[in-house]
């Protein structure tokens, strides 16, 4: 089975739609989303271009402030404290990378926890790893709800994560483990990653190494969720050799159409649940 992440990106989409549309109704007020660009990352052009489409298509009010690449760190830390005071801003999100003068670690850190859509602040790392309520950084909670679709009861169910990112492996393994999986996080100092990848009833690569996910690494009942995004040759292709396993595991998802579009729907998910809070 292909798990047809386009399709499950769009419902999504349209119930915080809804959503924003009867709370508009109600409050006349709808959720604010400023993401910070900085610099000509081509990929980072590309993703803010779409995030800030999509969340205009459900009603969120979005902004982009683009700087150079040559900014200085005072001035955005500066406009961050600014976005946290304003009380028409739900969600700030400062798109990585970021160029080498800014200290990536004190940026998102100055981040009001409350408007932190991304989830990357360490009160929201620490909430769920703590169990607690946290905003859950957009990626790994896209991947738990396409993982959802085909496996209702993840209780004692053996997860791998390839990759120990804090963007994906590690919050990943958070939110698998809260569904009592029993997680593994592999990675590239491991020892015989073939072996482990083979234990998954669930299968998450987040490494960015293409194709690395072949035939024989997977059980036939696997559920393989490929986070990877490589461009090799002018194509976009995963971590998941896709059509060597497509036809053996219980389900897969594609890249381009997989876990991508749900990361951007869980940002405007995450946008609404932080304008509701406040
Ligand atoms: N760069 C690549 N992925 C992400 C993401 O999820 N959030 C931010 N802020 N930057 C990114």
């Amino acid at each position: 089975m292909i798990i047809d992440g386009k399709k499950e990106a769009a419902i999504l989409r349209e119930e915080i739609k809804n959503e924003i549309a009867n709370l508009k109704k109600k409050t006349n007020k709808v959720p604010g989303l400023t993401v910070i660009l900085i610099g000509e990352f081509a990929p980072s052009q590309i993703y803010v271009r779409n995030k800030e489409k999509n969340s205009k298509e459900v009603g969120i009010n979005s902004n982009v402030i683009k700087y150079p690449s040559d900014v200085s760190e005072e001035e955005v830390l500066n406009k961050i404290e600014e976005l946290n005071k304003d009380k028409n801003i739900s969600g700030i999100l400062v798109q990585l990378p970021l160029p080498d003068q800014i200290n990536k670690e004190k940026v998102i850190n100055a981040i009001d926890p409350l408007k932190d859509v991304d989830g990357f602040n360490p009160v929201n790392v620490g909430n769920l790893a703590s169990g607690y309520k946290a905003i859950v950084p957009c990626t790994p909670l896209g991947c738990l709800l396409l993982i959802k679709k085909v496996e209702k009861n993840l209780s004692g169910k053996h997860a791998v994560i390839i990759g120990r990112s804090n963007l994906n492996g590690k919050p990943m393994a958070q939110l698998l483990l809260k569904e009592n999986c029993t997680v593994t996080i592999v990675h590239s100092k491991t020892k015989n990653l073939q072996n482990e990848c083979l234990k998954a009833d669930i299968l998450v690569a987040a490494v960015g190494v293409p194709n690395l996910v072949k035939k024989d690494w997977v059980k036939n009942d696997a559920v393989v969720i490929d986070v990877g995004i490589n461009k090799v040759d002018n194509k976009i292709i995963g971590d998941v050799n896709f059509e060597e396993i497509k036809d053996k595991v219980r389900a897969v998802t594609p890249v381009p159409g997989g876990v991508g579009p749900m990361t951007i729907a869980c940002l405007l998910s995450n946008t609404l649940e932080c304008f509701k809070a406040r």
